[in-house]
């Protein structure tokens, strides 16, 4: 397979030094070459009140738009009280309307969740799935991906500071590429 496929990555925190953040920037770095991802900010995304649909803020309408152009959707993000954190569900929230609009429908997509902590963040990465569901984004289901210690794992420069890590995640981004396929239709 050839053409380019564009995937936004989405990051669950908005921390300067975030360990997710670096995760997606290595997660990137071992990608198939078909693989473009683009992380897309979420932090100056206005809180989603449905009021505002009638004439949606300016960065509402870019991120929806980014959303829309995009093939595929790579999620990376740490667990708040074992849930995603509100800066992550309200870009969901955001991409997701107007009802019948929604930004995110039928985008292949994948989960990281990263924690320093020894459980990965499952418990973002599994609330976040139940969002999928609803939002009808067919999300890859293996491998799991839940980096728990990622504070050992990942330097600041977002480089895998562990080998095995990082053969993990490249095995992760070959069969989301192969996910991608697959719900295109070309796999
Ligand atoms: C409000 C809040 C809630 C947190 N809750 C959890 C949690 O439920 N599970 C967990 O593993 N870590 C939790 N943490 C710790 C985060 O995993 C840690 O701060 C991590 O570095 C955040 O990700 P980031 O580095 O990408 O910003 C929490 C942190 C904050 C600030």
């Amino acid at each position: 397979m050839t053409d380019t496929i564009d995937v936004v990555g989405i990051v669950g925190s908005l921390r300067r030094q975030s360990f997710s953040r670096r995760l997606a920037l290595a997660l990137t770095a071992v990608a198939p070459a078909s693989l473009k991802v683009d992380l897309a900010p979420i932090g100056g995304l206005p809180l989603y009140d449905q009021d505002e649909d009638a004439d949606p803020p300016a960065p509402w309408r870019e991120f929806r738009e980014r959303v829309r152009r995009a093939d595929a959707v790579l999620f990376v993000t740490p667990e708040y009280n074992r849930s995603v954190p509100g800066v992550l569900k309200n870009a969901i929230d955001v991409g997701s309307r107007p009802y019948g609009q929604s930004a995110w429908n039928g985008k292949p997509c994948a989960v990281v969740s990263c924690s320093p902590g020894s459980q990965g963040a499952f418990g973002a990465n599994h609330h976040l799935r139940q969002s999928l569901v609803f939002l009808n984004m067919p999300v890859m289901q293996q491998p799991e991906a839940y980096i728990g210690g990622v504070d050992k794992l990942v330097d600041e420069n977002g480089k895998f500071s562990n080998p095995s890590t990082g053969e993990f995640c490249r095995g992760v981004m070959a069969s989301f590429e192969r996910w991608i396929q697959t719900v295109r239709g070309g796999g």
